[in-house]
């Protein structure tokens, strides 16, 4: 074992459906806890649902039944989300559960005991939607700071956690701690927040006003504030004074995220409270962004909720997991929107990862099913192995700087440079040629990288990466990053590749309507009324054909032209003395790392021009529906300049 990581999730409230806000710290806290197995550490990962308060005993009473009721049957949908979504968690907790309740209460008297928890009276404001007490001076325009609903006004004898007495000893300790509150700015926050002076924090609610809580040991008029037992979970799930030696070995946490919302709540209250408790703080608290429906906030009254399960329908479960992963940088704000989650599935995943896996797989069937040993080097292995190394070497620094869109997009990085590498080796050549010394390096080259960077992306795609390896001929042997980091990899030589299913097949957004060829629909309606369109499109000879020069190109520089965001500057061999520049409008959907060592089809023979103040000589030929456009690209290996017609 290299070491210990235990990582939790915010517990969900049990009175909302889970959205894919809920989804995403779940299934990051998953692919956490993946890595970190993965790496060798002893991993342990709780998640669960927060089931008292007022927002629970609300909507219980409005469907009718108790509390109880109400959340014996709305944890379910967490439930069966989180299977859905393939999620590892060791333990999943509910805070009604007599296994919580009782380390709570036990607690609660202990601190009691020792002068921490005092009884006063308590006038003030109170907001029932947040359960959270305000002073005059907290409230804006008279209403709840954080919501903005009404407050009501409140006189009654409550309990006090003395949180007051830390807030010199939290601000030194966050200060010389530079790891405990992530990213840092959530640190800076907090420290301005610790600006004011602390108040002591209410922890009771009179059962007159909420009985749906646990009781306080020493007053049974009171239950316990909801966030004050809520928190609790966090050390109560591993053994907190019930077995030591559990607790020992996985507190304290590795990492405990929760969405930026929950804040103050675990960068203040929380570290106090353990503070008191005489219980070592995390070792980290990292608080990621927020999804967005688009540029809005995701709220159930707006009704732009996003439904994890819609989602899962439209890509499958580990497309979704890795858009989540990759389109969000962690400690951000990110939009979730239909489109990219499209565009990513189909860039990343069918035309880059699976194509990958796809070409490996039919050109070694072809030459006999299995891996070959490498023979002759081509020359191209160097930049590939390279990106494949950067991938596995960076991905450990990545996690442990909570970079994992980086960690990801380095594999990416490498995928594509496998893409490169087979284009600039074509070896469907090879095998026609019978130049098998330089086939089977290739073949076995991309197999043995290819295993690596599906080792890097099961965390994020467990059953995917899990097939790709199956269609390598991995049999049951699993891989796992220790063992990449240790050179620790069986030789793949030898080993029968096996016919699959595309991995990620290309999907067509059926909600776009693909755009009309040539003219906008408002402008169709004016043309139809003045001349009809003619029905089919103006017909030419054979001659007229033959006066346009196709040829085929390879792109062999590419870059994009400044000032321009949507033109590429090319440079491609068209099997003439010297490459020709040409300028092409395809930046939006190609990048120049993926359009080089591409062979393209171009009009040869067209007049050059000068384009934002580049040379172009020739045009390149696309297919363009919708927003999509794809190069059009020969089958199979064809030298650069050879004519079409
Ligand atoms: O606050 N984007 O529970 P909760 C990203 N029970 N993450 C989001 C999100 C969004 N749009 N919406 C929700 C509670 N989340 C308390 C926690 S912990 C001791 C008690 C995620 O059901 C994010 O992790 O309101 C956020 O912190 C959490 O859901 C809030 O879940
Ligand atoms: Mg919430």
């Amino acid at each position: 074992m290299s070491g210990k990581f235990y990582v939790t999730t915010p517990i969900y409230y049990v009175n909302d459906r889970p959205h894919i806000g809920h989804a995403y710290t779940t299934i990051l806290a998953d692919v956490l806890a993946c890595f970190h197995r993965s790496m060798g550490d002893d991993t342990y990962f709780l998640t669960g649902t927060d089931e008292h308060g007022q927002k629970v005993e609300n909507a219980a009473a409005k469907n009718g039944i108790s509390p109880q009721q109400h959340a014996d049957e709305t944890v379910v949908r967490f439930q069966e989300l989180w299977k859905k979504l393939g999620i590892t968690n060791n333990d999943f907790i509910r805070t009604t559960e007599d296994r919580h309740k009782d380390v709570v209460k036990e607690i609660l008297q202990d601190l009691y005991d020792r002068g921490e928890i005092y009884k006063a009276e308590y006038t003030g404001w109170y907001c029932v939607g947040c359960e959270r007490y305000f002073t005059e001076k907290d409230l804006v325009d008279g209403k709840c700071p954080d919501c903005g609903r009404e407050v009501s006004a409140l006189k009654e004898s409550n309990y006090f956690f003395r949180m007051s007495k830390y807030q010199e000893w939290l601000i030194d300790y966050i200060k010389s701690h530079p790891d405990f509150i992530q990213p840092a700015f959530r640190a800076n926050e907090t420290l301005g927040f610790l600006k004011q002076p602390l108040a002591d924090l209410c922890i009771s609610r009179p059962k007159a006003r909420l009985s749906w809580g646990i009781e306080l040991p020493f007053d049974s008029d009171y239950v316990c504030y909801v966030w004050f037992d809520a928190l609790i979970n966090y050390i109560s799930a591993v053994g907190y004074r019930r077995d030591d030696a559990a607790f020992a070995r996985r507190w304290p946490a590795g990492c405990q995220l929760i969405g930026k919302d929950i804040l103050t709540t675990h960068s203040v209250y929380w570290p106090t409270m353990l503070k008191a408790m005489n219980v070592e703080m995390p070792k980290s608290i990292f608080a990621h962004g927020w999804w967005l429906t688009g540029n809005t906030k995701m709220s159930k009254s707006l009704g732009n909720v996003v439904n994890p399960m819609d989602m899962i329908g439209l890509v499958g479960v580990d497309a979704f997991r890795y858009f989540l992963m990759a389109e969000m940088t962690l400690g951000n704000d990110a939009s979730f929107t239909r489109e990219a989650l499209l565009r990513r599935y189909n860039s990343d995943l069918a035309n880059d990862l699976g194509n990958l896996l796809s070409r490996v797989v039919k050109l070694t069937l072809r030459a006999g099913g299995a891996i070959p040993a490498p023979g002759e080097p081509t020359g191209n292995e160097e930049e590939f192995n390279a990106a494949v190394d950067t991938a596995v070497s960076g991905m450990k620094n990545c996690l442990e700087n909570m970079k994992l869109d980086q960690g990801i997009a380095a594999v990416l990085t490498a995928v594509r440079a496998g893409n490169r590498y087979v284009e600039q080796c074509a070896p469907w050549a090879m095998a026609k040629n019978n130049d098998t010394a330089h086939l089977n390096t290739v073949l076995y080259t991309v197999a043995a990288n290819l295993r690596r960077l599906a080792v890097l992306l099961a965390p994020v795609m467990p059953g995917k990466m899990a097939e790709l390896q199956k269609a390598l001929g991995s049999g049951d042997e699993v891989l796992t990053i220790g063992d990449l980091l240790a050179g620790n990899c069986p030789d793949p030589a030898g080993r029968m590749v096996q016919e699959v299913a595309p991995l990620f097949p290309r999907i067509q957004d059926e909600e776009e309507k693909p755009a009309a060829p040539c003219a906008k629909p408002e402008k169709k309606e004016k043309a139809k009324a003045e001349v009809p369109a003619p029905e089919v499109a103006e017909l030419i000879t054979i001659d007229q054909f033959c006066k346009v020069k196709l040829k085929t190109a390879k792109v062999v520089a590419a870059e994009k032209l400044e000032g321009a965001d949507k033109l590429l500057k090319l440079k491609i061999d068209v099997g003439e003395a010297e490459p020709r520049p040409l300028v092409a409008g395809v930046a939006k959907y190609y990048t120049p790392e993926e359009i080089l060592g591409k062979t393209i089809v171009i009009v040869s023979n067209l007049q050059p021009a000068k384009i934002r103040g580049a040379e172009s000589r020739g045009m390149l030929l696309a297919a363009k529906a919708g927003k999509e456009l794809r190069l059009v690209t020969v089958d199979g290996d064809i030298p650069a300049g050879a004519e079409i017609g």
